[in-house]
């Protein structure tokens, strides 16, 4: 049996994080939140004096830019969520960003990659897929309260207004839109607790390797 490679999908705040980080330390391996790349872009690209929107100004930036120059904590807040779902719509913005995550995928002792287009793009050989998924609400819900512990002030119905505008681009979007791969196990967290849902993907996993 080869390497395993553990694609981890799903829309936002959907506890596909948790159950990618959670997976890579049961498995000792690696792990990558490839939403990250698309965070570091569109703060690069705001942070140039660009309009989110133009895709010239992006697509330089994806080729030149440097991920040690960011702080994980400063890509987590609520908008520059929103400005990564824009850039991430752009071609030239997700054809610059797959070689590095197929680099990270490839590494001797397998890796666990969580994102949209893990299954279906940038690892279509991994030999476990999850499709993490959970109601709207529910995922409102837990990033209400990610936000509120982060001091950063938004009511419940602001977040869930957010998630099915992302949700709708990330869906929408031609270029690797987000859906669950055919071989993928769709994992419905909505009514699971955290423990729970680890429980259920390390059985997935399990089963596939
Ligand atoms: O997962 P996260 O919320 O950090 O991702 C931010 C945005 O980056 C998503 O809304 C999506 O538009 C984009 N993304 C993507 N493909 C990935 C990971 C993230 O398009 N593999």
């Amino acid at each position: 049996k080869g390497r395993l490679v553990i694609a981890v999908d799903g829309p936002a705040a959907s506890g596909k994080g948790t159950l990618a980080r959670r997976l890579a330390a049961h498995y000792a391996m690696p792990y990558l939140d490839t939403g990250l790349l698309y965070r570091m872009v569109a703060r690069a690209v705001l942070e140039a004096g660009h309009d989110i929107r133009d895709a010239e100004a992006a697509g330089a930036i994806v080729s030149t830019f440097d991920e040690s120059a960011f702080a994980e904590d400063s890509l987590r807040g609520r908008e520059i969520g929103e400005a990564a779902s824009v850039v991430a719509a752009m071609p030239a913005v997700r054809s610059g960003l797959i070689a590095r995550q197929r680099r990270f995928a490839a590494q001797s002792g397998g890796a666990v990659l969580d994102g949209r287009d893990i299954g279906t793009v940038i690892c279509p050989q991994a030999r476990a897929k999850l499709f993490v998924t959970a109601t709207p609400e529910v995922r409102a819900a837990r990033r209400h309260k990610e936000l509120a512990g982060r001091g950063e002030a938004a009511t419940f119905e602001g977040i869930l207004a957010d998630i099915r505008r992302r949700d709708a681009r990330d869906s929408g979007r031609s270029d690797a839109p987000l859906k669950a791969a055919d071989d993928a196990v769709i994992l419905d967290t909505s009514a699971l607790t955290i423990e729970e849902a680890v429980a259920k993907a390390i059985a997935i996993v399990d089963a596939r390797r």
